[in-house]
């Protein structure tokens, strides 16, 4: 099944099933970036709106791309209001947004799907204004090499996303390549002992 059809079938429990991954990528999300102040932001892969909702509190403008319509559909149940904008489309095709348009893109559990790390980056590059953050959390490469990956259960079995294993010098590489800083990296775990392998990365660039 394409990426695109699996979530489009994970739409209708997205929100609802048992997933530790989406639920402490919210938290991850809201801590780090409750230390920062922006106004226009790009989200890609926003999927249901989980986040959206949160950066909407702090936002003026918000453009949430993605290409699961039935993502995309849950998220304008949740939110319709002027200031976000949901456009279906693939990242890795030209974004139809203008340049130096954003004070933050974020990507959260959505660069697991994508193979090659530097279309990401080199569109961020070019939608952000100068000093503008680029945030990140993801499945931790940890949890790849262990052989952690988006899964979800339907009628017919557990349906196995297609995803791509990112080490971590993957995302310096590519973001030295576009001229990003990296301003913070955090490892996220279940458990606050951490004890365990972290779930989660997340960085912030700087452009
Ligand atoms: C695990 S969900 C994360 C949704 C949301 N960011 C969150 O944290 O709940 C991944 C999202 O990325 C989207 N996605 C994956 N590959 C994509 C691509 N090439 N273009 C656009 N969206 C993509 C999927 O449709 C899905 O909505």
């Amino acid at each position: 099944m394409s990426i695109e059809n699996a979530y489009n079938s994970w739409a209708k429990q997205y929100d609802n099933n048992e997933n530790k991954t989406r639920d402490l990528d919210k938290k991850a999300t809201i801590s780090t970036l409750s230390n920062y102040k922006f106004n226009t932001v790009i989200e890609l892969g926003c999927g249901t709106g989980k986040n959206t909702l949160w950066l909407l509190k702090n936002a003026q403008k918000i453009i949430g791309l993605d290409f699961s319509q039935e993502m995309l559909n849950k998220a304008k149940e949740k939110i319709n209001t002027a200031n976000v904008v949901f456009k279906k489309a693939d990242l890795t095709k030209p974004w139809d947004i203008e340049n130096d348009f954003a004070d933050l893109v974020t990507s959260s559990l959505t660069l697991e799907h994508i193979k090659n790390l530097d279309v990401i980056f080199k569109q961020t590059s070019q939608k952000l204004k100068p000093n503008g953050l680029f945030f990140i959390s993801e499945l931790h490469p940890f949890k790849q090499y262990s052989g952690s990956k988006a899964r979800f259960e339907s009628e017919n079995g557990t349906v196995e996303l297609e995803v791509y294993t990112h080490h971590i010098s993957e995302y310096l590489k590519s973001a030295k390549k576009y001229n990003f800083k990296l301003i913070e990296i955090n490892e996220w775990f279940d458990q606050p002992s951490e004890s365990e392998i972290p779930r989660l990365i997340s960085f912030i660039f700087k452009k």
